[in-house]
């Protein structure tokens, strides 16, 4: 039986560690699911600004959830991270991982010994000079995830694997389409969305932009003079749709400026990726992260795209042990996404 291990998400103002039991025949399962709340100040777009805070948290989580491993599994996204479709050599893969510091430099926005760097290899096409492997770069700042490694390291936790949330969060998001065609992936998070092409259940192209439902609290506070927990509280409540008073009026107004320039993205997107290959045919959008949750978010989009939009049921995936209570589990809605998706790596 291998042994478990944990999918840890540290979003903006909550971590969340998913422990799941790999399987390498069937559904993994959950073991245990749990969240601690930190103040928004601790984590800044995915990063540790506050390790002291960081650190007694996870210290909490880990003896109030008991969970039985300290492995765990990272995951890296937002503005840390760029990713680019690129053709190489071909090569074996541990070569190709070794020599792409000398080969990406130009690619880089930052130099290269500040960047850690990854190849996810898409197929293989030929060349003008020889068989090459077309595939996605990866390149985060070493930097922030240092940060991150520090943190859990001094909470008594081994990090043994850093995973590309969007990467992450497809895994549990695809074959929610059984018709043909890619699927368009979104993740809404609070400070950063990401929005993946996948095909045949592969990642072809990634793109994460530096905006999410924070963005809408905040101009609903600043709008409205009042502050965030109530700004949270009116976006909540009427999102997108049309409200019944004036200050919901407004909240409706600003949420959909600022949900509009999401769904532009994700158009933007489709037509770009459409552009570079103009065989591909899109079946749906497949839609999580807490910021889609936003009401009339999915109908927006939906018709923005001109495509069916499905939310994601986290777990779907997984079976859920007996020690995982269903119901708080499953009112977390797509809460668990990073975290379950973090587990799923298959070794490479
Ligand atoms: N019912 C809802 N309606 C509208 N927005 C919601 C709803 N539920 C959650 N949100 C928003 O979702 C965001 C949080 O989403 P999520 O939990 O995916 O982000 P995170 O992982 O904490 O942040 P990030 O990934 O950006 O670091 C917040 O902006 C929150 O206001
Ligand atoms: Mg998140």
């Amino acid at each position: 039986m291998p042994r478990t291990l944990i999918g840890l998400d540290l979003g903006s103002g909550v971590i969340r560690a998913a422990e799941v039991q790999p399987n390498p025949k069937g559904r993994p399962q959950l073991h245990r699911y749990a969240e601690v709340a930190v103040p928004a100040s601790a984590i800044n777009e995915g990063v540790v600004a506050d390790e002291e805070v960081v650190v007694a948290a996870l210290k909490r989580l880990w003896s109030e959830a008991r969970f039985k491993s300290r492995s765990v599994v990272i995951g890296i996204g937002s503005q840390q991270v760029l990713t680019r479709e690129l053709a190489l050599p071909r090569m074996p893969l541990e070569q190709l991982r070794e020599t792409l510091p000398f080969r990406v430099q130009d690619l880089l926005p930052l130099p290269v010994e500040q960047a850690l760097l990854d190849f996810f290899p898409l197929e293989e096409v030929e060349g003008e000079e020889g068989p090459q492997l077309r595939g996605l770069l990866v390149a985060a700042t070493r930097e922030s995830v240092t940060a991150n490694t520090r943190a859990i390291a001094a909470a008594g936790l081994r990090v043994i694997d850093v995973d590309l949330i969007p990467f992450a969060v497809s895994r549990v998001q695809l074959e929610e389409h059984d018709g043909p065609g890619a699927e368009v992936l979104v993740h809404v998070g609070a400070q950063s969305t990401s929005i993946v092409v996948a095909e045949g259940g592969i990642p072809q192209f990634v793109r994460t932009l530096p905006a999410g439902g924070a963005d809408i609290t905040e101009a609903i506070a600043e709008r409205l003079r009042i502050d965030e927990a109530e700004a949270e509280a009116l976006k909540r409540r009427v999102g997108m749709a049309e409200g019944t008073d004036p200050a919901a009026r407004t909240a409706a107004k600003v949420a959909g400026e600022i949900a509009a320039e999401l769904v532009r993205a994700v158009r933007s997107t489709i037509a770009f990726y459409t552009n570079a290959h103009p065989a591909a045919s899109f079946g749906g959008v497949v839609l999580s992260g807490g910021g889609g949750a936003l009401i009339g978010f999915a109908d927006a989009l939906g018709a923005a795209v001109g495509l069916p939009v499905m939310s994601v049921a986290a777990g779907v995936k997984f079976s859920v042990g007996p020690r995982v209570d269903q119901e708080s589990f499953f009112a977390a809605g797509p809460a668990p996404t990073v975290a379950l998706g973090l587990t799923m790596r298959s070794p490479a």
